[in-house]
């Protein structure tokens, strides 16, 4: 039974260890904190994800602000108090959402701003394309466009963020190198295409032929294509934007498609974010102020870039789909975990209740026989039932008959055992004096052969004969030593022991003290 209990404990233990090292390898929890939600952001989190598929160890948390302050703040609290290793953060406006993030680096979580800049210094790393730089050469290639003459407006993102300060920055000096160009309106977008709609819509001043629009992002540029398109006031104006994404109404493919005439890839780059944030976590060096390279993109190249694009989409549509396969998989492989460890559980209760049962069961068993023989043992010779002699003689006669060992006395026929029982409780108590007395005698006595006694005494008492004959000889001997003055010798002569010294040990070994100590007590 101890064996038992020891090996499953043993095999219990062996899979829990098991079980942990599978899980010991350190996982980063990464917080995402994204400003709006579009797809030049979905492009990035696919990104993302997929830097964080191949690091293998990484989880990534997501939260949308939606363009809202406040929301993004407290999403930036929330995804704090979860528990993230690091914190990547597009923050929506320059001032308003330093604070969470100064709280955030505070806490001793490194902080990685990208693409959009705070006011403060509490960050870990920046990563960003030239915001400037993109502003001043979309400048520069209207005004080559134009020849250095013409009207151009500009629609800006969302006031008081940073890309939209900095491109507007970087278009204006380009812009002010060509004295003949003239910048009708600098109207207010927010980076969406409604926004820009809007703005056009709500100028008052002359929106009559416009040669080139800027919007500051390509969806913009489209928004300020219909609204203006729509008045019919500038029916040979062009288009230019940022972003430059790949795919189904990207602006390379707009460009391509000669619904805008140019773009400028501003770079998603999440797989490097990824990278970025691990050599953080991991203690390695990394560049505090990385500059991200881009490109413009012109009717000249667009068809180029898409293919290319659309190559490296195709790829990283298998790798996902991979992903997910291999997730799926592990999915399962969890769930068989479990299903396999509530199983194994079930088993080794269902075990242990058998084990249990069975030793109960035993114990029953023991303790019915041990009443039984006691009750027989010790009924006094007037209170056992008379046996009439025929039936002492039948049924020593058929137990002389045979040999099988099969022929034990069953529990269940309890006259049977009684009789027995009775019949050589008699033969012990009459040769109890005689030392000389062997089992061979005793089963004379009772018209058995050696082996049958032997077989019946064991099956009904789970002692052999000599056991009962020298128990019976002790319990005299117990009587004799409490009744009588016998000495100790004697006591052990008239019980059939041949020596004094071997009966006080046999005495002390049944009942814990010695012969003398039992008078006494
Ligand atoms: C995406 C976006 C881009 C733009 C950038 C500026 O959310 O609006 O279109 O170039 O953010 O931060």
């Amino acid at each position: 039974m101890r064996k038992i209990v020891a090996y499953l404990t043993i095999v219990l233990l062996l899979g829990f260890i098991l079980e942990s090292c599978s899980q010991s390898e350190k996982r980063y929890k990464i917080g995402v904190s994204q400003c709006s939600e579009d797809i030049w952001r979905d492009k990035q989190n696919a990104e993302l994800r997929m830097g964080a598929y191949l690091e293998g160890n990484v989880e990534l948390r997501f939260a949308a602000a939606y363009d809202s302050d406040e929301r993004q703040v407290q999403q930036i609290d929330s995804l704090v108090a979860t528990g993230i290793d690091l914190l990547i953060v597009a923050p929506n406006q320059v001032a308003t959402i330093s604070p969470a993030i100064d709280r955030a680096y505070d806490k001793g979580i490194p902080v990685i701003v990208f693409e959009r800049k705070t006011n403060s210094q509490k960050y870990t790393a920046f990563i960003s394309a030239d915001n400037y730089e993109m502003g001043r050469v979309m400048g520069e290639y209207i005004a080559s466009q134009l020849h250095g003459k013409g009207r151009v407006m500009e629609i800006m993102g969302l006031e008081g963020s940073s890309p939209a300060i900095e491109r507007n920055n970087g278009f204006m000096d380009a812009i002010k190198n060509c004295p003949s160009i003239e910048v009708v309106a600098t109207l207010q977008g927010d980076w969406t295409e409604e926004s820009a709609v809007k703005a056009v819509n709500g100028f008052q001043g002359d929106l009559s032929n416009i040669d080139f629009v800027f919007g500051q992002n390509d969806r913009m540029a489209i928004g300020a294509r219909h609204a203006l398109s729509s008045l019919h006031l500038s029916p040979s104006a062009k288009y230019c934007g940022i972003d430059g994404l790949p795919g189904k109404d990207g602006g390379i493919q707009l460009v391509r498609d000669s619904i805008l005439d140019a773009s400028y890839i501003y770079p998603t780059h999440g797989d490097q974010l990824i990278q970025l944030a691990i050599d953080i976590l991991e203690g390695k060096t990394y560049k505090k102020e990385t500059m991200m390279m881009s490109a413009l993109v012109t009717r000249d190249n667009a068809r180029v870039l898409l293919m290319q694009n659309e190559e490296i989409m195709r790829q990283s549509d298998y790798l996902d789909q991979l992903h997910n396969r291999a997730d799926n998989y592990l999915e399962q492989l969890g769930t068989q975990h479990v299903i396999i460890w509530m199983a194994l559980g079930v088993i080794i209760l269902l075990l242990l209740t058998i084990l249990l049962f069975y030793l109960y069961h035993r114990k029953k068993i023991a303790i019915q026989r041990e009443r039984v023989v006691n009750t027989l043992w010790n009924l006094k010779q007037e209170d056992v039932p008379t046996i009439p002699e025929d039936s002492k003689q039948q049924e020593a006669t058929e137990s002389a008959d045979t040999d099988d060992p099969s022929e034990t006395v069953k529990e269940n026929e309890p006259v049977a055992v009684s009789l027995f029982i009775t019949r050589f409780k008699e033969v012990v108590e009459s040769r109890l004096a005689d030392s000389e007395v062997s089992v061979e005698d005793l089963a004379a006595d009772m018209n058995l052969s050696r082996v049958q006694l032997y077989r019946k005494v064991k099956s009904i008492t789970d002692s052999s004969p000599v056991e009962l004959l020298r128990n019976a000889r002790l319990n005299r001997a117990y009587q004799l030593l409490l009744t009588t003055d016998k000495s100790v010798s004697e006591v052990a002569y008239a019980v059939g022991f041949t020596s004094p010294s071997y009966f006080t040990k046999c005495f002390k070994d049944e009942y814990g003290k010695v012969p003398g100590e039992a008078r006494t007590s």
